[in-house]
């Protein structure tokens, strides 16, 4: 059933912590480090027709963490998400979520790691013919059999939790601003509690002020909630403000993954022009904790370069 007007997915789910973990094995590999890793992409390619977007591509995503995925426009980003999520096919590579190859899983096996994620997609964030209320609730209609009394007060904690005012509840979308929809939409997505949130451009659109608070809204999620969030994002405040680690996209693959000293000190044309522009030298101007020209080491949680 479709979760929006404009796009198809599995939505903010249930939670997985109650429906134990698939196979009864753990639910996340080891990376070299001791990282606890709740997604492992690996080699991983993707083409429409004879044309690849995606070749080889390899990433990691921690417990815990906000991961920034970064690249240019019609790099590959949504189409990657997509692919993780199930929804386009890949044909070539394994990605595992939770510790379960998704697409070799069984009915029982998938269902159980859909309702451990959820999903506020770049385009089709609500139906426009329910309630901010009723949007919340349609995960909770399709994994659970609860009474409306509870739904709706479970929708309202949602709301409360992403900082809406409780008389959104019964808005509709059109009523809202850019920045109610964004959080009502991410209310959605963490309707059943998930363990990660994907959030495909969850400030564009918004002004400074807005993306800022929405940033600061997904950190304290992702302590308070221990949630791990894979963000996928254009907004230079929000990679560095927010994110633990980012990821870059580009040539197909993932350029370098690490903290913001390995973007700062990794060598290629867009990652410099990108991290060392006149916008992020703003922001490195307005914090004097980063460093804008790091030295690469070779630390286990440096950039790892995946060229
Ligand atoms: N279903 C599809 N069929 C054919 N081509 C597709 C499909 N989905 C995506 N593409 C193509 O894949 C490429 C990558 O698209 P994608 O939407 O992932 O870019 P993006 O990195 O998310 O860009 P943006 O930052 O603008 O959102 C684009 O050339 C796009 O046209
Ligand atoms: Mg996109």
């Amino acid at each position: 059933m479709p979760l929006s007007d404009t796009d198809l997915p599995p939505d903010g789910h249930a939670n997985g912590r109650n429906l134990g973990l698939v196979g009864g094995e753990s639910d996340a590999a080891l990376d070299a480090a001791g990282h606890d890793v709740i997604i492992r992409a690996r080699n991983v390619s993707v083409s429409f027709g004879t044309k690849k977007v995606l070749d080889g591509l390899s990433l990691d995503v921690r417990r815990g963490e906000i991961l920034g995925f970064v690249g240019g426009s019609g790099q590959g980003k949504s189409v990657l998400l997509r692919t993780i999520l199930g929804l386009n096919q890949k044909q070539e590579g394994t990605i595992e979520i939770f510790g379960t190859d998704y697409e070799r899983a069984s009915d029982k096996e998938r269902l159980a790691v859909e309702q451990r994620w959820g999903v506020l997609f770049q385009h089709g964030a609500l139906f426009s013919s329910l309630s901010v209320l009723e949007n919340i609730q349609v995960p909770m209609r399709e994994y659970l059999d609860l009474s409306p009394g509870l739904m709706d007060d479970l929708a309202r904690l949602k709301i409360d939790l992403v900082g809406l005012p409780q008389d959104a509840a019964h808005k509709f979308p059109s009523e809202l601003s850019g920045g109610m929809i964004k959080r009502a939409a991410l209310a959605r997505a963490l309707s059943l509690d998930p363990d990660i949130v994907f959030l495909d451009e969850p400030t564009s659109g918004l002004d400074p002020i807005g993306a800022s608070e929405f940033d600061e809204l997904i950190m304290t999620l992702r302590d308070t909630l221990g949630l791990t969030v894979y963000m996928v994002t254009h907004d230079l405040d929000s990679l560095f403000q927010a994110c633990d680690r980012i990821a870059v996209l580009g040539n197909k693959k993932v350029l370098v993954e690490g903290p913001l000293d390995a973007m700062l000190a990794f060598d290629d044309p867009w990652v410099k022009s990108y991290f060392h522009g006149k916008r992020a030298r703003t922001i490195v101007a307005d914090r004097p904790s980063i460093d804008p020209a790091p030295s690469q080491t070779d630390d286990a949680d440096s950039g790892k370069e995946n060229a």
